[in-house]
């Protein structure tokens, strides 16, 4: 992807200063701009194609001010260049433009790879063409970066289509559509590129390494009917359809759900009964899943006090063994001797990951009669759910009636209108 830049691009050499309109400031990018450094037998050691765009944050007055601007056509190269000595000193393009602003990049080899070593950016806040109303007007500011990440295989050209911005404390370069060649073995960019990383696609994980994630049902849960003895007595009566939903981190790092169905079928029902606790545990395949009901003797209720479940996530799980408890909640609470009912689908959270969705419940725990529920106790959702087409019907009802009164004064009145003349 080239990318273009809409940048202004201030030239003092083109407009003097009084003359310049402001709208002319702003021009076309210029397109890179090319530079050879040479040796004393006339050898290139450095060539670069570059273009690149400027942002400087700088104090005028009070407040912090923005000057982007980019590399000018006009930029030259300095004498300040060299090719370095062999095994002494490494090459170094240094060019300028402007008032005294500067750019240095310098380059360092190893036996396959050559890099830039250092990039420094020299600027002068006096110009005040680039920095207006800058408050600091003293000796130029120097910044610099050793982490350019800019690097290519030897005898290769290094090239960049992309962006890549260069961070040097409140300048940013960004340098986008550049060729750069050090220690090249002609006078020309070699044909062989280096990309740089901006320019290559990342290579994605393929799909064939990753499990995939187990699909979810597509059906509600079937019903199961549950039941926990005490030593002479049923401490735990359920009815219901479960499914569990799990939150989990797989291979790569992405979150993924895993949501499954109980099946009654293939579930073996465990449990025990205290005077203060009635437990259900579910065992099935490589999961086991527990209900820990409580009782309140002050209150009269019952309640779901706590939940656990202990599985195996599926193959693209970057953990494989999953546990959940928690043992503070409060859910399904009703009257001891009543069942609590649910025909609304119900969502017990159990932890941030794990959350159990209950449907068509039915449930009692302590305080059995026999093997039978109690009285129904309805969840809110199902006695809303009854009181919406109440609260219809008997809006409806009333518009019927506001319509009929309005109607019946209506004729009376201009009955009686009548009489008056
Ligand atoms: C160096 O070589 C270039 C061509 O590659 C030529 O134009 C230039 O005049 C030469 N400079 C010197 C000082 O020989
Ligand atoms: C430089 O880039 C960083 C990150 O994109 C941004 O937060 C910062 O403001 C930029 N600084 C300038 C001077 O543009
Ligand atoms: C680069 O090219 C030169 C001259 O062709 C050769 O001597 C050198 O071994 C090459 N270097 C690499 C790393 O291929
Ligand atoms: C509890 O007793 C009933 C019969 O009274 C039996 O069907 C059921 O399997 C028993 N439950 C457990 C968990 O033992
Ligand atoms: C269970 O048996 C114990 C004694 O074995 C008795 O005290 C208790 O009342 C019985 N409970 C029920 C519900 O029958
Ligand atoms: C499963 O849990 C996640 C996270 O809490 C939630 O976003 C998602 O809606 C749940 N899915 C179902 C079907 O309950
Ligand atoms: C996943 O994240 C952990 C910690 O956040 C990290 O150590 C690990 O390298 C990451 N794995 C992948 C494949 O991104
Ligand atoms: C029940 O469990 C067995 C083995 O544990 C498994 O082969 C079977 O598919 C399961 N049935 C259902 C309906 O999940
Ligand atoms: C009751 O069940 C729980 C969980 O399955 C277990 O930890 C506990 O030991 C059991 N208690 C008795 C008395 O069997
Ligand atoms: C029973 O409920 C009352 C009132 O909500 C509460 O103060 C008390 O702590 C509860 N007792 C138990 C054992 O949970
Ligand atoms: C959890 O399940 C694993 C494998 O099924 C088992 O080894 C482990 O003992 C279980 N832990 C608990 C606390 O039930
Ligand atoms: C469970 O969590 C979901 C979102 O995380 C929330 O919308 C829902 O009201 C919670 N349910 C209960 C019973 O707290």
């Amino acid at each position: 992807m080239v990318t273009t830049s809409g940048w202004c691009l201030f030239s003092r050499a083109t407009f003097p200063v009084l003359l310049l309109p402001l709208f002319l400031a702003c021009l076309q990018p210029a397109s890179s701009v090319q530079f050879d450094v040479r040796d004393e037998k006339n050898e290139s050691c450095i060539l670069a194609d570059l273009a690149v765009n400027f942002s400087v944050t700088y104090d005028a007055g009070n407040t912090s001010r923005l000057a982007r601007f980019e590399l000018p056509k006009e930029t030259r190269l300095l004498n300040s260049s060299s090719c370095g000595k062999e095994n002494v000193s490494d090459p170094l393009l240094e060019i300028g433009f402007e008032a005294g602003h500067k750019m240095k990049i310098s380059f360092t080899k190893n036996s396959s790879k050559y890099r830039v070593d250092e990039l420094t950016f020299t600027y002068n806040l006096s110009d005040a063409l680039l920095f207006p109303n800058a408050s600091e007007k003293g000796g130029p500011k120097v910044v610099t970066s050793q982490k350019t990440g800019i690097e290519a295989d030897m005898n290769t050209t290094y090239r960049c289509i992309n962006q890549n911005i260069i961070h040097m404390g409140n300048v940013n370069a960004t340098f986008y559509n550049i060729k750069i060649q050090a220690y090249p073995t002609t006078s020309n960019f070699s044909v062989k590129e280096t990309p740089c990383s901006e320019d290559v696609t990342p290579t994605t994980v393929p799909a064939t390494t990753l499990p995939p994630p187990v699909p979810a049902p597509t059906s509600a849960p079937k019903s199961g009917k549950y039941q926990v003895n005490g030593t002479n007595y049923t401490c735990i009566l359920a009815d219901m359809g479960l499914q569990l939903n799990i939150t989990y981190l797989n291979v790569i790092n992405k979150t993924n759900v895993l949501l499954f169905n109980v099946d009654p079928q293939n579930v073996t029902v465990s449990g025990n009964c205290t005077v203060t606790s009635a437990i259900l545990t579910l065992t099935f395949e490589k999961t086991s899943l527990t209900f820990m009901f409580r009782k309140n003797d002050t209150t009269h209720k019952f309640y779901l006090g706590g939940v656990d479940v202990n599985t195996t996530l599926p193959p693209d799980a970057k953990v494989p063994a999953y546990k959940a408890a928690n043992e503070s909640i409060m859910y399904l609470q009703t009257t001891l001797g009543k069942s609590y009912m649910c025909k609304t689908m119900q969502v017990l959270n159990i932890t941030d990951t794990f959350s159990v969705n209950v449907f068509n419940v039915q449930v009692q725990a302590f305080n059995i009669d026999g093997n039978n529920f109690g009285t129904e106790e309805e969840c809110r959702m199902d006695e809303d759910s009854i009181l919406v087409p109440i609260i219809v019907g008997a809006a409806l009802a009333g518009l019927v009636l506001i319509v009929l009164i309005a109607y019946l004064i209506g004729r009376k009145r201009s009955h009686a209108g009548y009489q008056t003349i």
